[in-house]
């Protein structure tokens, strides 16, 4: 066979081979191991031009290993031989002794002094620079024209090649940044909690920047969510809202960011800026319903409070008033402890002392109160409950009982127990005024518990409901 019909054939199955892959790298291997291959060589170094940097960075070898790949050997075109095969955009050969040429590049992590030859061309995709690639020989050997002829033509066609695997990996390296943005919405849709949505956005920062660390820095100063470890780069993107800064991403990594990861970062930033206020505008709603909820629920025990005071017979007017006003302010009390504390349970010592210091208030005095209260906490709808049911049966103690008056708080069997007892005369028969109805509906409404009323060696008003 001749030999332009060999390097035919020998074109032909290398473009074959490499054209099996779409993926760069493993592209770029095909490249080196065929390469050699076909013109017979002892090594093949493949460097692929990186336009940001303007340097040729090597890929791939074959038959010869880059030692300790700490720093990946890298020049710019017209540095080194190969550099200059790039820069002249024509090939360049050297049959002995290459590593003595005044153009040769040194790179401690690449033995190539034991190579006496050298073939070098670039890599063009229609006048494009993708790259330049190299053939050695341990031997000295002058390659001869069509052999540098069939080098050429081999790495214009690879050129089309790795082109096309560079646009395909950008496309999935797109695919994967919006899959990222998607999932990211997606948690910031679907989550109600605004502490789920910070999390699946730090996460997918980290993953899909394969970051070694991220976190999102809120105005307040505190740190949400911090993921991994600081890296040597570092990105911080402010989260903007209308304008206003409400906080900053932080993303950290090894190696540097390239602007479409920069770009993918403030896209990140952005929804993480929406999530943040729209998690916000879900709970300033949620607080405002609650809110609204009970400003009505208490208004309409105000109602009924008056409306049975109302249906009382031949009672006082002014005392009537005055009872309601109490009943009115027993409420209020509960609403004063959950200002002060800002939770959402009332601590029920705190609330009685309150009470306490209400009734007795412009009370003739004489009255020896003592109390023994255990710390228990309840919602607020019962504790407004409890207030009201406190407010009449202590009020009864100091109207009607005794000289004494002992109030008692105790948890019992996970029940709380309610004890006024007053060393006065006691009740007789079946006393049923308004202040007592009203203990007694709501014991059995609010509280779901019961309610007794002794009289024996003291008046004994007892009322046992469960947490
Ligand atoms: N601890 C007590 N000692 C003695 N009598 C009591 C005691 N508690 C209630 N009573 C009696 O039961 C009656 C009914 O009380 P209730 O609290 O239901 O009425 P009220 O509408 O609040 O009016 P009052 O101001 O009289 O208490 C009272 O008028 C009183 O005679
Ligand atoms: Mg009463």
């Amino acid at each position: 066979m001749d030999t332009s019909a060999r390097h035919l054939r020998l074109l032909t199955e290398t473009i074959a081979a490499v054209n099996s892959s779409l993926d760069l790298q493993e592209v770029l291997e095909l490249v080196a191991r065929e390469v050699a291959d076909a013109l017979a060589t002892d090594a093949c170094f493949v460097y692929l031009y990186d336009e940001p940097t303007d340097e040729l960075v090597l890929r791939a070898t074959h038959g010869s290993r880059v030692e300790e790949m700490t720093r990946t050997p890298r020049m710019r075109p017209g540095e080194g031989i190969t550099g200059t095969a790039a820069a002249e955009r024509a090939p360049v050969m050297i049959p002995e002794k290459a590593h003595l040429d005044s153009r040769f590049k040194q790179f401690p992590n690449l033995r190539e002094d034991e190579y006496e030859s050298i073939l070098a061309v670039p890599i063009l995709a229609r006048e494009k620079l993708e790259g330049a690639l190299n053939v050695r020989t341990r031997e000295p050997r002058a390659f001869t024209d069509s052999e540098m002829d069939l080098l050429v033509a081999i790495a214009s066609q690879v050129a089309q090649t790795i082109e096309h695997a560079r646009l395909y990996e950008r496309a999935q390296r797109r695919v994967a940044e919006l899959e990222a943005l998607a999932r990211i919405s997606e948690a910031v849709s679907e989550s109600l909690y605004l502490e789920e949505s910070l999390e699946a956005i730090v996460k997918t920062t980290m993953e899909s920047l394969r970051a070694t660390g991220a976190a999102l820095v809120l105005e307040d100063g505190k740190v949400a969510w911090p993921e991994g470890r600081p890296g040597a780069y570092a990105v911080r993107l402010p989260l903007r809202w209308k304008r206003r800064r409400i906080g900053e991403l932080v993303c950290d990594r090894d190696t540097p960011f390239t602007d479409e990861e920069r770009a993918l970062l403030e896209a990140i930033a952005h929804h993480a800026a929406v999530a943040l206020e729209h998690g916000r505008a879900v709970m300033r709603g949620v607080l405002a319903q609650e809110i609204h909820h009970r400003v009505k629920n208490n208004l309409q025990t105000v109602a009924s409070l008056l409306r049975l005071q109302a249906r009382a017979d031949n009672a006082d007017p002014r005392k009537a008033l005055q009872d309601s006003v109490n009943r009115i302010l027993a409420i209020a009390a509960v609403h004063e402890v959950l200002t002060v504390h800002r939770e959402d349970d009332v601590d029920l010592g705190e609330l009685v002392d309150r009470l306490r210091a209400m009734l007795v208030q412009g009370l003739v005095s004489g009255k020896e109160v003592t109390a023994d209260l255990a710390t228990i906490s309840l919602a607020g709808q019962q504790a407004t409950a409890l207030a009201l049911v406190f407010t009449e049966l202590f009020q009864n103690a100091l109207e009607h009982g005794g000289a004494h008056v002992a109030l008692e708080l105790a948890r019992r069997d996970g029940d709380v127990v309610l004890t006024i007892t007053d060393d006065g005369a006691g009740v007789g028969g079946a006393p049923a005024g308004t202040g007592l109805s009203i203990v007694q509906a709501l014991v059995r409404d609010e509280l779901q518990g019961t309610f007794e009323l002794e009289s024996g060696a003291a008046t004994r008003a007892r009322v046992v409901f469960p947490v």
